[in-house]
């Protein structure tokens, strides 16, 4: 129910919209935390396209989850600025942290708009600048919901 009324108000807000299909793909990702397999189906519906188009730009974009998270979303800089200042390294060190504890979600972002301070990370709603492994493993231990 609670996803009905999360795809019915998005949808209602881009009505008749050119290239509303990302907007609506993000907005429903933002209230629900990702982007229900039945939710497509209205999708393609309200946008006049085919299912399969709908279902291609969500299986292309590998922001869209379409399931839950698991716990917190951790999500760790990729992109070149963070890259320079140690980020591939963050992120190995990430994965392994998130695989030992087994209870959050780790995601690549592209840009948090921390460039001047990387790297950069993202934990549930909160930015964290210039992280090192030490303080991510802290932010994991201490942060919980
Ligand atoms: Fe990582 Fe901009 S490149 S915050």
């Amino acid at each position: 129910a609670l996803q009905q009324t999360a795809l019915d108000q998005v949808l209602a807000a881009h009505a008749g919209q050119a290239g509303a299909l990302l907007p609506i793909l993000h907005a429903l990702q933002d209230r629900l935390g990702f982007v229900p397999p039945a939710a497509l189906p209205p999708i393609a519906r309200a946008l006049n396209l085919s299912r399969a188009e709908v279902h291609g730009v969500v299986s292309f974009y590998h922001h869209f989850r379409t399931a839950p998270p698991r716990g917190r979303v951790l999500q760790i800089c990729r992109a070149e600025a963070c890259r320079a200042m140690g980020a591939e390294a963050l992120w190995a060190h990430a994965q392994a942290a998130v695989e030992a504890q087994g209870c959050d979600t780790l995601e690549p972002a592209y840009c948090l708009g921390l460039c001047a301070q990387s790297p950069a990370g993202m934990l549930g709603e909160r930015l964290h600048a210039r992280l090192t492994p030490a303080r991510l493993d802290a932010l994991l231990a201490q942060e919980q919901p």
